[in-house]
Formats: C-alpha cells, sequence, structure tokens
C-alpha cells in the first residue's frame, strides 16, 4: 500500500494507493492542493481512480468535482449526499476496488446524514464522525447527535480495536490514532450512554465555521468558490503594475483609458487623474456608448484589485483585447502616494 496524507491547516486529505497495479483513490481533497495531489501520484506512479468525499464538508472546499473533470474519474460518495455532481453513490458495506485494495464503506451518519467511513486492510477513515480525541460535531446541517451516538457505539466502535484511525480533522500533528486508544482517551466516548452523548454534543457551544455558507454552497452544488471565480479570471488577463501606469501617466506615451469600476462617490472621493468612470455593475450596459474603439489600450482599476480582475476578464471576452487589470488597485495607488485626482468626470 502506498500512502500519503497532505494536511490543509486542520484538515487532512488521503492518497492511497495500489503498489502492483499503480490505481490510487484519493479522500477528502481539498481545492487549494489540487496541485499537490497531482504532483504527489505522479511521484508514486499512480493513477487516481476515485475520488471520495467522506462526506458533505461545512468547513473546506472539495476539490472533487474540479479534480474528476480534469482527470476523468468519478466522484464518489454516500447516497445521501444532495451533491449534483456525485458519480458513484456508495452505500454501506460497498466496496470500491483500488487495484489490489478494497475500501469498504460505513454509513456512520450523525455529522451530516451522508457521512461514511471507509475501511481498508489495517486502517479506517473516519471522515469527521470520529477524530483523535474527539468526534465531528453534530449542530450543522443535517447533522443528528443521536445518529452520530449509533454510527459510532453500534457501528465504527465496533470494529478490531487494533485499526488505524484516520480522521479528515486533526489539529495537534498527530498522524493517526486506532479505535482501542479512542475508545479509552476520547473524551467524548466516555459518555456511552445515548442521552448522555446527546446531551453534551447539544451543549458544545461551537462557534460556526469560517466560510461556512460558501463551503456548503459550492460542495453541495458543484458551484465555483469567489477565490475560484477570481482565480480563473486572473489567469486570462495581463496586469500593469502600480509603477507602470504611474509612469505611463507620466511620459502619456501612447493613448491609455483609465478605466475605474468603482461606484461613483468612491470615485469622485480620489481617482487616478484622467479615470474613466464606468461602474462595474453597469459595465456591459454602458460599454458601447463608454468603449467605442475595441482595440484600445484599457486599464481597469477598482479599490483593492479584484473587481477589476473580473471587469478586465469580461472586456477581453468581449472583444477589447487591449484591456489590462491594474495590479494592486487604488488602495495600493493612494497608500504608494501616487497622484489622485477627486471630483466628478469631466
Ligand atoms: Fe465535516
Amino acid at each position: 500500500m502506498i500512502f500519503e496524507t497532505v494536511a490543509t491547516g486542520g484538515c487532512r486529505s488521503y492518497v492511497i494507493g495500489c503498489e502492483d497495479s499503480c490505481a490510487a483513490a484519493l479522500i477528502d481533497p481539498e481545492l487549494s492542493q489540487i496541485d499537490r495531489y497531482i504532483a504527489l501520484t505522479a511521484k508514486h506512479g499512480l493513477r487516481i481512480r476515485y475520488l471520495i468525499d467522506t462526506h458533505t464538508h461545512a468547513d473546506h472546499f472539495s476539490a472533487t468535482q474540479q479534480l474528476a473533470r480534469r482527470l476523468d474519474v468519478p466522484v464518489v460518495m454516500h447516497r445521501a449526499s444532495p451533491a449534483p455532481f456525485v458519480d458513484l453513490r456508495l452505500q454501506g458495506g460497498e466496496l470500491l476496488v483500488v487495484g489490489r485494495l478494497r475500501l469498504q464503506a460505513m454509513h456512520t451518519p450523525g455529522h451530516t446524514r451522508d457521512s461514511m467511513c471507509l475501511c481498508v486492510e489495517d486502517r479506517v477513515f473516519t471522515g469527521d464522525t470520529l477524530l483523535i480525541g474527539a468526534t465531528g460535531r453534530t449542530d450543522l446541517p443535517s447533522g443528528d447527535a443521536a445518529e452520530l451516538h449509533a454510527s459510532l457505539f453500534e457501528g465504527l466502535l465496533k470494529l478490531d480495536p487494533a485499526l488505524k484511525v484516520y480522521p479528515a480533522h486533526e489539529y495537534k500533528g498527530r498522524s493517526h490514532s486506532t479505535i482501542g486508544q479512542e475508545l479509552a482517551d476520547n473524551p467524548r466516548l466516555q459518555k456511552r450512554d445515548a442521552g448522555a452523548f446527546i446531551e453534551m454534543m447539544q451543549n458544545l457551544n461551537l462557534t460556526m465555521p469560517t466560510h461556512i455558507t460558501e463551503a456548503l454552497r459550492t460542495n453541495m452544488s458543484g458551484g465555483k468558490t469567489v477565490a475560484q471565480m477570481l482565480a480563473e479570471a486572473a489567469a486570462n488577463v495581463p496586469f500593469m503594475s502600480l509603477l507602470e501606469l504611474k509612469n505611463c501617466l507620466e511620459s502619456r506615451k501612447g493613448e491609455l483609458t483609465v478605466l475605474d469600476v468603482r461606484e461613483r462617490d468612491a470615485y469622485e472621493a480620489g481617482h487616478i487623474p484622467g479615470a474613466q468612470l464606468l461602474p462595474r455593475g453597469q459595465l456591459e450596459l454602458r460599454v458601447n456608448e463608454e468603449l467605442t474603439n475595441p482595440t484600445s489600450r484599457i486599464l481597469v482599476c477598482c479599490e483593492f484589485g479584484r473587481v477589476s480582475t473580473l471587469a478586465t476578464a469580461t472586456l477581453r471576452q468581449m472583444g477589447f483585447t487591449g484591456a489590462v487589470a491594474l495590479d494592486g488597485g487604488i488602495k495600493a495607488w493612494r497608500e504608494a502616494g501616487y497622484p489622485l485626482q477627486s471630483g466628478k468626470q469631466p
């Protein structure tokens, strides 16, 4: 068995591969680590065959859908998953064949309705059902403390005590634990009575994970994160540095339209000298009146450099092939002490 752990903050993903066949499965991949997964499997000479989410994640962005498109392999989740892009929906007891390895799914609802654990040889990937010294929380959408109690005490914890536990989260840098160790030491598992366990879980008063609405929206729908939208736009536009723009304005070399896509009040409070105002919300509607020459050089700017990246990508799609985005935004321009003009557009 070839095995790798990839940590992203407190999130853990796992590559598990068969040495004989070079087939591999990737468990709980995270969106920012796509290059790492591909590089790691290439290093080991592995081909990813399955992309598995142990459950609908509320605290990080899953990479399964994006990797599935890139690698042309199925996304695997439990059949209770609400995500429309899941290709292979498992029920408890079913197996995935990864070369000589057999990954057996165990349905363990509680943290979420679609939570599953995966057993293979000497280990079990427990998702957020069982963590080292803790359990997954049950107060997020589709969580249920009574179901978690049953999944743990009537299911997972009845497995061989020697089985190694690899959870989807670990915050203290421990690589793994075992079922036996968790039964003995995990404080949450000391409440074996269902009523006491449920009461404890319902009174944890945990803060909501950051990005929960965005994580649930994208992980459940297959939609894009804001960071993805920006990265995709940025990959398709050229940028101009603040200094280059300053030199350009000073030398007045060539024709350059500076297009400010912020709202009017921000523009009037201070803009790059000579800039033309066209708020992002009106771009498509007013572009034909405001920008009559599709071949002109257009420098697009906004406050932080993000909205201008999106606007530049839109302009280039519309045929303004000379559109470039300011690298840094007007905030950075202001902080650099470069000249600003205030007042209405002439
Ligand atoms: Fe989770």
